[in-house]
């Protein structure tokens, strides 16, 4: 799959995961089309929390897809494709980038851009696939209490074109897909290599409360492994353990 595609850019939406739902389910087999926002006036991040984006600054989009013989016990390949998409274009303009599991992106320990999948399943396949992006690009300050914000332009010091990394990202974003559909060892590795902590002990919360460990793994599901100092494998879904950074 690579090929040109619908892209609708509006000037205020509540949330362009929300716009493009419905597109989504119209869409033909393999088809793909973007919705992107200078603002969002509900734009949602991942466990209900609000997504900070200041007015046509930064680079918020969904891109929705109607996939063919996507599994969809496989989902997890899907955050990783976005997860390496997103790193390859953002790698080019810095260093440091790395992926926190499963699917924000980090410039040394903050927070560059956040996603959020949302699949509808059909069977064993997935039906519709939608992948919102959040990336800070031009945003000086950063006003919510999410944790540890960082844009391109407080990296850089320069300023981005929001429009040209968006092209680049979806030309990424379909090669990185194509490589999930082919077979997950290759970009399992790649994800594994860019992964935020993969060496060294850290803090983590669960809901026991901190304890150290070291990152072991990704199982088949995409669940966090930890090794901890016990020496005890600890396996996690997603929002059920914390980095604490
Ligand atoms: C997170 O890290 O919590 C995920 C943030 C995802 C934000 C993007 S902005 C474009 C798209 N529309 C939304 O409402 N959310 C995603």
């Amino acid at each position: 799959m690579k090929q040109p595609f619908n892209h609708i850019h509006l000037t205020e939406i509540n949330s362009t995961n929300d716009y493009i739902k419905p597109i989504a389910e119209q869409l033909d087999d393999n088809e793909l089309c973007i919705v992107s926002a200078d603002y969002q006036t509900k734009g949602r991040g991942n466990a209900g929390n609000h997504w900070e984006s200041e007015k046509g600054k930064n680079l918020l989009f969904s891109l929705a897809i109607k996939p063919l013989g996507f599994p969809a016990s496989k989902q997890f390949n899907l955050s990783m494709a976005g997860a390496l998409a997103l790193k390859d274009v953002v790698s080019s303009i810095s260093n440091d980038i790395s992926l926190k599991w499963p699917n924000d992106i980090y410039w040394k320990d903050r927070k560059l851009a956040g996603t959020l999948i949302e699949t509808t399943i059909k069977g064993k396949y997935l039906s519709t696939i939608i992948w919102g992006v959040g990336l800070n690009v031009n945003q000086e300050t950063f006003t919510s209490d999410a944790p540890n914000p960082v844009s391109l332009l407080n990296i850089t010091g320069k300023e981005f074109s929001t429009e040209s990394l968006l092209q680049k990202i979806a030309e990424r974003f379909q090669v990185r897909y194509n490589q999930a559909l082919l077979g997950e060892k290759e970009i399992r590795e790649e994800y594994m290599d860019s992964l935020y902590r993969k060496k060294g002990i850290y803090t983590f919360l669960d809901s026991k409360g901190e304890f150290n460990a070291s990152v072991e793994g990704i199982s088949e599901h995409g669940h966090l492994i930890l090794r901890d100092k016990e020496d005890n494998l600890r396996e996690y879904d997603f929002k059920e353990v914390k980095y604490i950074i």
